[in-house]
């Protein structure tokens, strides 16, 4: 009798991504990673971190390394937090109670989706380390504000407003399945709250669409401006970072108000040919001048990835598709892992950059590779 050969061990982002591409049914594999459009923004934002280069020092007597990193006062394990993506039921049975346990076991904060597929009390129940909660701000402000108190009840310490999606962009590979996202039709934070017909595209000139066609949701609110993050700050009681800037003026009217700047193009999902985040971090990172954390997100796939973020000015990176490879892989266990193999990986470009810790990551250790 013959037995099959030992699977190879997991040992990078790329190895669950590959696990994740097996397991996950067609439709939902396409959902999790497809961009909008051309898909040239993804390409973008992981060819923004190829085209550096790092400049080690040498002989500076660094033993041990230091990744972690404390915002908002929570001591995190790494500079890396799990950017939100919606529907974890799409690629695990047990959802978001396996990101946010998965993530916890690495040490690592989640910011959970509006759009998730258990509610932030049943996430709150099943966490057992920090998360933050991601807000689509929706059309009635009665029910977002009661749905922020609910996460603060729950155990979030931090809510992120996303700012970069008053539509949804193109997906086409999404409109092609016919696909549609569970936690839209049914969202378990908005339990029986019915969509209105798809005005938010129709008010922006655009045909209108069936509720539920694609992964718009007619909920979320296109009118959302500056006022609204105060009135956040307000009724939620926690840091409000919005999540979806990229301009060196929107990064300065954020911090002037205390708002964090997580810096994001939605992983190339919504506006294709938007820039990567990483190409406008200096800027944005000299607007900001340290009033608030720096969060960057998109295209993060390397240890080298997230110290030339830091390098440049980042208080710290999200990852999205990565740790839901892992989830879809190996639930909580996956999760974890994914973050430990990142971690890994930064503590190793760390010591061989001659840097103690992330705080001793300074702008000279990156350059154009060419
Ligand atoms: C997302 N993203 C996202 N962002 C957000 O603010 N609310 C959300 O519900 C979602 N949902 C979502 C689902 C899926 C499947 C993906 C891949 C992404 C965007 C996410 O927070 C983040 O900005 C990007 O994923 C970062 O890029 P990488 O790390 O995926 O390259
Ligand atoms: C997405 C939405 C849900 O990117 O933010 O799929």
């Amino acid at each position: 009798m013959t037995t099959a050969p030992p699977r190879p061990r997991r040992i990078t982002l790329a190895d669950f991504h590959a696990a994740a591409r097996e397991i996950l049914p067609a439709d939902a594999y396409d959902y999790l990673e497809g961009g909008a459009a051309d898909e040239r923004t993804v390409r973008w934002n992981t060819e923004a971190y190829e085209r550096l280069a790092l400049l080690p020092r040498v002989l500076t007597g660094t033993a041990g390394v230091d990744t972690r990193r404390t915002l908002y006062g929570t001591e995190l394990a790494s500079p890396v937090l799990l950017a939100p993506t919606a529907s974890h039921g799409l690629f695990h049975p047990e959802a978001e109670a396996a990101t946010v346990r998965g993530a916890a076991a690495a040490g690592a904060l989640t910011t959970v989706s509006t759009f998730s597929t258990l509610t932030v009390e049943e996430i709150g129940a099943a966490a057992t380390g920090p998360w933050w909660f991601q807000l689509y701000v929706q059309r009635d402000r009665a029910l977002t504000a009661d749905l922020v108190r609910r996460a603060r009840e729950a155990g979030a310490t931090a809510c992120v407003i996303t700012v970069d999606t008053p539509v949804t962009g193109l997906r086409e590979r999404d409109l092609r399945n016919g696909f549609a996202l569970p936690s839209h039709g049914t969202p378990a934070n908005l339990a029986g709250v019915a969509a209105p017909a798809d005005q938010g595209t129709a008010e922006q000139g655009l045909a209108p669409q069936p509720p539920h066609h694609g992964i718009h949701d007619p909920r979320i609110d296109p009118t959302i401006g500056w006022s609204d993050l105060a009135w956040l700050r307000t009724v939620s009681g926690l840091p409000v970072l919005a999540k979806g800037i990229v301009r060196p003026d929107d990064a300065r009217r954020a911090a002037e108000a205390g708002i964090g700047v997580w810096m994001s193009n939605h992983g190339g999902r919504n506006l294709d040919t938007a820039i990567a985040p990483l190409t406008m971090l200096p800027a944005v990172a000299d607007a900001v001048a340290g009033r608030v954390p720096v969060v960057v997100d998109g295209g993060i796939r390397r240890g080298t990835d997230v110290v030339k973020a830091l390098a440049l000015g980042a208080d710290a990176v999200a990852i999205g598709r990565p740790y839901v490879w892992g989830l879809a892989a190996d639930g909580a266990d996956g999760v974890t892992a994914a973050l430990r193999a990142l971690r890994r990986e930064t503590e190793l470009a760390l010591a061989l950059l001659g840097a103690p810790d992330v705080a001793s990551l300074t702008p000279d250790l990156v350059r154009p590779a060419w």
